[in-house]
C-alpha cells in the first residue's frame, strides 16, 4: 500500500533529521528516509561524535601522562585500554542516533528504514531486506550528504588504508600513522592518535594546513601541533600507497624540488576532502542537474531544477558541516510551511577540536584583502589572559578584523582554550550586526578566557587594558 506525505526526507543525518522534526512541528506530514540503520547520519555514526569522543578521552590520557605531575596530581602508572575507550565512544554514539529516533516519535516524524530511490518527481521507491514499498510526497528534501574522498591510484581498504571511519576504530595504536591531508579531518585525528602514541606525519600538498583559515592562525595552529610533535611534510604530492608485508609504504614527492621520499608506516590516513553523496538515487532520470562535481544545483530556496524536490546540507555547495546543514533543514521546513526561511552565510562558525581548538567566523584577513575590504585588527594572546595562564593554557590569541570607518565586526578567528564555545558569542554579535566598540563595552566575566574576546575587541583601537 502507497503512503502520501506533505514532505519526504531523504537522509537522516542533521540536515534531514532536524529538517523532518521542524516540518513535522510545523504541521506538515512528514517522513525521513534512512538507509545506515541508525539516524545522526555520518556526523552522528562515523563524524563529528565519535571523533569527539576519541580527542576527550586521548586529551584526559595525554594530560593524566604527561601534566599532572607538574600540577601535584601524583598519580602513577597511566595505562590506556584501547577496547574500553572505543567502546566509551560506542556508547555515545548509541545512545545519541537512539535520541534521535526518539524525536521522531516525540514530534510524529515517520522513520522509513531503507534505500530511497527515486521513482518520479513526487514517487520514492524505498529497498530495505529485499523488499519494496512505495512512498508519495508532495515535496522532497534530498539530504544525503558527503562521503570521503581518495586519491587516484589509493584504494581505501580501511585496514591499513583507512578514511576517517577507519581511523575512528584502530584496535591498537599504529606506531606510525601517515596522515595525507592537512585539514579538518586529518588533524584532528592526527591529534587522538599522537596523544595515545603514535608518531604522525601529515602529508599535505599545500604549503600550509587548513585552506580556507585566516593564514596566521593557520601557521600558529602548524607551530602548536609542532611543538605537540606532529610532522608536516608541507608542499608534497602522494604518488602511491601500497600495502607492502604487513606494512604501508607510502611515496611523495616534493612539488617544488621534485625529490622523492619515502615513508614506511602502519596506518595510512586519506583525509583529503569528501564529496557529495548522491549515488543510485535515479537523479539523472528525474532531471535533477548537478554541477562536475556532482554537487546538486538549488536556488536560493533550496529548490533543485525540479521545483518540488530541495536540496540541503553535503549535497550541496558550501561548507560542509554538520550546523551548517541543520541551517538549511530548517530553513527549507519554514519555506515549506509558508514562512521566510533563510541561512546566514556570512556567520557560519568553524571549529577543529584539537587542542587548544581553533575557531572562526566571517571573514578570514586574506578574503578582506582580496575584496579591497579596509579593516582594522585586533588582537590579544591567551599568554596574558589570566584564566588561561592559570591553566596551564596559554598558547593562541583571538583576532578580531573589524571594518576600518566603523568597527563593524567583519571576521573572528581565534586559536585557544575553549574557543569552539567562544565563537558562538561572535557569531551572535555577528549576527546583531555589532561593531567591536560593543563587545568591548560588554562586561565579561573575570576570571574567563571570554575575556581574551573583550580585550582583543578593545585592541582594534588599540586600548588592551592587559597587553
Ligand atoms: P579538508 O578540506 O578540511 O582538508 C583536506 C586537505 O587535504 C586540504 O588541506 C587539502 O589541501 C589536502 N589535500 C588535498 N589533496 C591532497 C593530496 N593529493 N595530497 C595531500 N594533501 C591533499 O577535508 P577533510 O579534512 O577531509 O574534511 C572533510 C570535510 O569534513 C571538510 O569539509 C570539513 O569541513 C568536514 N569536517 C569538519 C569537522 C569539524 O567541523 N570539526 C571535523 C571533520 C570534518
Amino acid at each position: 500500500m502507497e503512503q502520501n506525505f506533505d514532505l519526504l526526507v531523504i537522509g537522516g543525518g542533521p540536515g534531514g533529521y532536524v529538517c523532518a522534526i521542524r516540518a513535522a512541528q510545523l504541521g506538515l506530514k512528514t517522513a525521513c528516509v534512512e538507509s545506515r540503520g541508525t539516524l545522526g547520519g555520518t556526523c552522528l555514526n562515523v563524524g563529528c561524535i565519535p571523533s569527539k569522543s576519541l580527542l576527550n578521552s586521548s586529551e584526559l590520557y595525554h594530560k593524566a601522562k604527561t601534566n599532572f605531575n607538574n600540577l601535584g596530581i601524583e598519580i602513577g602508572d597511566v595505562k590506556l585500554n584501547i577496547e574500553k575507550l572505543m567502546k566509551t565512544k560506542s556508547k555515545s554514539v548509541q545512545v545519541l542516533t537512539k535520541g534521535v529516533e526518539f524525536l521522531f516519535k516525540k514530534n510524529k516524524v515517520t522513520y522509513i528504514k531503507g534505500k530511497a530511490v527515486f521513482f518520479s518527481k513526487n514517487n520514492v521507491v524505498v529497498y530495505q531486506d529485499g523488499k519494496k514499498s512505495s512512498y508519495n510526497s508532495k515535496n522532497i528534501v534530498i539530504s544525503t550528504g558527503s562521503t570521503n574522498s581518495s586519491l587516484p591510484g589509493i584504494d581505501i581498504d580501511e585496514k591499513n588504508i583507512v578514511s576517517s571511519t577507519g581511523a575512528l576504530s584502530f584496535s591498537k595504536v599504529p606506531e606510525n600513522l601517515v596522515v595525507i591531508g592537512g585539514g579538518y579531518i586529518g588533524l584532528e585525528m592526527g591529534s587522538v592518535w599522537s596523544r595515545l602514541g603514535s608518531k604522525v606525519t601529515v602529508i599535505e600538498y599545500l604549503d600550509f594546513i587548513t585552506p580556507g583559515m585566516d593564514r596566521e592562525i593557520s601557521n600558529e595552529f602548524q607551530k602548536i601541533l609542532t611543538k605537540q610533535g606532529i610532522k608536516f611534510k608541507l608542499n608534497h604530492k602522494v604518488t602511491a600507497v601500497k600495502n607492502l608485508n604487513n606494512k604501508v609504504v607510502v611515496d611523495f614527492t616534493n612539488n617544488k624540488s621534485k625529490a622523492k621520499e619515502r615513508l614506511d608506516c602502519d596506518k595510512v590516513l586519506v583525509a583529503v576532502g569528501r564529496k557529495p553523496y548522491t549515488e543510485g538515487l535515479n537523479l539523472t532520470k528525474i532531471g535533477i542537474k548537478k554541477d562536475s562535481k556532482g554537487t546538486v544545483e538549488v536556488n536560493k530556496k533550496f529548490q533543485t531544477s525540479v521545483p518540488n524536490i530541495y536540496a540541503i546540507g553535503d549535497v550541496i555547495k558550501g561548507p560542509m558541516l554538520a550546523h551548517k546543514a541543520e541551517e538549511e533543514g530548517i530553513a527549507v521546513a519554514e519555506i515549506l510551511a509558508g514562512q521566510a526561511g533563510h541561512v546566514n552565510y556570512d556567520v557560519i562558525p568553524g571549529v577543529i577540536y584539537t587542542s587548544p581548538e581553533v575557531a572562526s567566523v566571517g571573514k578570514t584577513e586574506e578574503q578582506l584583502k582580496e575584496n579591497k575590504i579596509s579593516y582594522k585588527i585586533g588582537k590579544f594572546p591567551f599568554l596574558a589572559n589570566s584564566r588561561a595562564k592559570v591553566n596551564n593554557e596559554s598558547d593562541g590569541f583571538v583576532k578580531i578584523l573589524a571594518e576600518k570607518n566603523t568597527n563593524k565586526i567583519l571576521g573572528v578567528h581565534i586559536i585557544g582554550p575553549h574557543c569552539g564555545d567562544m565563537i558562538a558569542e561572535m557569531a551572535l554579535a555577528m549576527e546583531f550586526g555589532a561593531n567591536a566598540e560593543d563587545i568591548a563595552r560588554t562586561c565579561h566575566a573575570h576570571p574567563t578566557h571570554t575575556e581574551a574576546i573583550k580585550e582583543a575587541a578593545l585592541a582594534v583601537d588599540k586600548r588592551p587594558i592587559h597587553f
